[in-house]
C-alpha cells in the first residue's frame, strides 16, 4: 500500500483532531503542520512528533511529497487556500463551513472544475452518523409518508470569553455569521442530507445576548422552502445559557411522525405498527454500531470516519462520501440566509 502524506493547514482547536484520525488510517502519515502564528503549528508538531512545522502554506503546498491537505483555518480564508491547494495538485478536505461568501465558494469550486482528478471533500461529520444514515433512508424510502411538515431547533451556548478567544470568531469579515455558520451548520447540513435541495428560503437574525463581544448574529430563525415542496423552520441561537448544547428535528408526515434529538429518537409513532415496534430497535443497533467501528468500508462515526473516506477516496480515484460540491451547497443556503435577513428578501436558491 502507497503511503499517503498529509498536510494540516491551521494549527487551532480542531486541527488536533484531524491530525488524531489521520493516524488511525493505516498507511498515512502527517508531515508537515502549518499555522500563521509563529510557534503555534511548532507546538503541535512538537506534541505529535510531526517532522515538520512552517508559517506560510505555499511551503505545504510546494512540498511534492505531500498528497493531501486539511484546511483548518477560520471560514473566509478556506476558499484561497483550498483553490491554491488544488492548483498545485493536492488532495484537499476543508473543515465547514465551507467558505464565507459565494465568491469565496465559486473560487474553489472553479479550481476543482480545472482539476477534477483531485479529491475535494467537505467536512461533515454528521453524515457519518448511522442513526442519520438510518433516518435519511426512512425518509427516502417513505415511510413517513408524505412529509407535511419538519422543524429544526439547536440551542448552544457560546460565551463572551469564546468569541473572544479568536480574533476570527464574531466578524462578518473572516467567520461570516456565528450560530448558523459555525455551531447550527451541521444541522442545518442535515436537513439537507435528509430532505433534499432547498428551493428558496427567508431568514431574519439578531444579536440579543453579545452585543458587546459580536458583530454577528447569535439567534437566527428561517422558513425553508424544499424542492420536494416541504416547508421548514429553522431556528438557533448561541446565547442559550440554560442548555448549552442541544438540537432537536421534528418529522410530521401523512404515515408516521418522529421526534429526533441529539441524533438519537426520542417520540415516534407510524400507522405501520411494525414499524412503530421495531423502530427503538433499529436506533439502538445504530448506537451499538458506533462502537464497533471495523473493516476497510465501516468508517465508524464523526472525523475519523470522514477522515478514512477521504484516504480511500484518494487511494481508490472515487469521490468522497461528502464533496465539496456538496457542503459547498449547504454554504450557499446559509449565505442566502443571511443575505435574505439582510434584505428582508426570499432569496431563490
Ligand atoms: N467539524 C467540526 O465539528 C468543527 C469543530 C470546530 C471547528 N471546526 C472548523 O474548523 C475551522 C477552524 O476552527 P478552529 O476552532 O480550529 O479555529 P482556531 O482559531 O482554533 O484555529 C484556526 C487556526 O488557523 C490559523 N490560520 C488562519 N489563517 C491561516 C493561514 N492563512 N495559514 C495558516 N494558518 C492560518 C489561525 O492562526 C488559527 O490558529 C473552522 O472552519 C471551524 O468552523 C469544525
Amino acid at each position: 500500500m502507497k503511503e499517503i502524506k498529509c498536510g494540516i493547514i491551521g494549527s487551532g482547536v480542531i486541527a488536533p483532531v484531524h491530525l488524531e484520525s489521520y493516524r488511525k488510517v493505516p498507511g498515512v502519515t502527517v508531515r508537515a503542520l502549518c499555522d500563521i502564528v509563529p510557534g503555534k503549528a511548532q507546538a503541535l508538531a512538537d506534541k505529535y512528533g510531526v517532522p515538520r512545522a512552517c508559517l506560510d502554506y505555499h511551503e505545504i503546498l510546494n512540498d511534492p511529497e505531500i498528497d493531501c491537505v486539511s484546511v483548518c483555518t477560520d471560514h473566509a480564508s478556506h476558499g484561497q487556500i483550498v483553490a491554491d491547494a488544488l492548483d498545485k495538485g493536492k488532495h484537499v478536505i476543508c473543515e465547514k463551513c465551507l467558505t464565507a461568501t459565494d465568491t469565496q465558494l465559486d473560487l474553489a469550486l472553479k479550481a476543482h472544475k480545472r482539476n477534477p482528478e483531485r479529491v475535494f471533500a467537505g467536512v461533515f461529520q454528521h453524515r457519518f452518523e448511522p442513526a442519520n444514515i438510518l433516518l435519511r433512508k426512512m425518509i427516502r424510502e417513505g415511510k413517513f409518508g408524505t412529509l407535511l411538515t419538519a422543524s429544526l431547533n439547536v440551542a448552544c451556548l457560546r460565551t463572551d470569553e469564546y468569541y473572544n478567544s479568536d480574533p476570527w470568531r464574531g466578524t462578518w469579515a473572516q467567520e461570516g455569521g456565528s450560530v448558523l455558520i459555525n455551531q447550527a451548520v451541521h444541522h442545518f447540513d442535515l436537513l439537507r442530507y435528509f430532505l433534499g435541495e432547498i428551493d428558496s428560503l427567508c431568514a431574519s437574525y439578531s444579536n440579543r445576548v453579545h452585543q458587546k463581544t459580536i458583530e454577528t448574529e447569535d439567534t437566527i430563525n428561517a422558513i425553508l422552502k424544499f424542492k420536494n415542496g416541504m416547508h421548514v423552520t429553522f431556528c438557533a441561537t448561541s446565547g442559550s445559557f440554560a442548555v448549552p448544547w442541544r438540537s432537536g428535528f421534528f418529522f410530521t408526515g401523512t404515515q408516521g411522525y418522529l421526534e429526533y434529538s441529539e441524533f438519537k429518537p426520542v417520540f415516534w409513532k407510524f400507522l405501520d405498527e411494525t414499524l412503530t415496534e421495531e423502530l427503538g430497535k433499529k436506533f439502538a443497533e445504530c448506537e451499538e454500531s458506533k462502537a464497533i467501528q471495523a473493516g476497510k468500508n465501516y468508517y465508524g462515526t464523526g472525523h475519523p470516519a470522514q477522515i478514512a473516506d477521504f484516504i480511500d477516496a484518494v487511494r481508490d480515484s472515487r469521490a468522497p462520501f461528502v464533496t465539496g460540491e456538496d457542503s459547498g451547497e449547504t454554504a450557499r443556503a446559509i449565505h442566502a440566509c443571511y443575505e435574505s435577513a439582510r434584505t428582508g428578501k426570499w432569496i431563490q436558491l
